[in-house]
């Protein structure tokens, strides 16, 4: 990532409370820092810690991007699609494909199968096997935290994907690389960079 550091202008993370962990793998005085999140707590919390970055809300499911007419180098998102329904995060690539440079890069986290081996049902419970055949048969796998639906669609809870699924139903996306995350195994980051039409 040296040499991508060095040529970025403009990033945005799609979840404000990712702001720090942005602002402090970048230097440059003339990069421009963009966040936006649904929760307008983040968004606050935020404005009051004087988080150096253009804030926006978005909205769960977006249908322009937070930002309209900006177009970013960076764009990234930890641990955020480990935790949007389909039709969620269908949405909000849309919105970052809007708004991302031609020769600009995404970063996310995504989670493997494995996860639901781990995950704390006292937080909130799911159906593992159904989990594993959902993964397995669909490549996505999601069960809805008990949250008041939007638009019909209860856009947060815990999910899990294949790279596959990725290439099926994010258009407009390829996949430019996997990496561990030395962070959280159960997080694998992906790079994605935009697909022009014609490629
Ligand atoms: C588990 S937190 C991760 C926070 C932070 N990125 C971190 O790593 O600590 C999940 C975040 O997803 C964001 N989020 C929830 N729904 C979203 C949506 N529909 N679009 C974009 N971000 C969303 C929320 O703002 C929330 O902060």
């Amino acid at each position: 990532m040296q040499s991508a550091r060095s040529t970025i202008r403009k990033s945005s993370t799609t979840d404000a409370a990712g702001v720090a962990s942005c602002a402090s793998c970048t230097s440059s005085r003339r990069q421009k820092i963009s966040s936006d999140a649904p929760w307008d707590k983040s968004i606050e919390l935020c404005r009051e810690s004087r988080v150096a970055a253009t804030l926006a809300l978005s909205e769960y499911i977006p249908t322009k991007p937070p930002f309209p007419g900006e177009k970013f180098d960076l764009i990234y998102a930890f641990s955020v699609f480990t935790h949007l329904s389909a039709r969620s995060g269908k949405a909000v690539m849309e919105a970052c494909r809007a708004s991302i440079a031609d020769n600009g890069l995404m970063a996310i986290t995504i989670r493997p199968q494995s996860y639901w081996e781990i995950h704390d049902q006292k937080q909130n419970i799911v159906d593992v096997k159904a989990m594993h055949r959902d993964h397995m048969e669909k490549g996505f796998a999601y069960t809805p935290h008990g949250r008041e639906p939007i638009d019909g669609d209860i856009t947060y809870g815990d999910t899990s994907m294949t790279l596959d699924y990725i290439k099926e139903n994010w258009k407009g996306w390829s996949v430019a690389g996997v990496e561990f995350n030395l962070q959280d195994a159960y997080q694998v980051i992906v790079f994605l960079r935009p697909v022009q039409s014609g490629d």
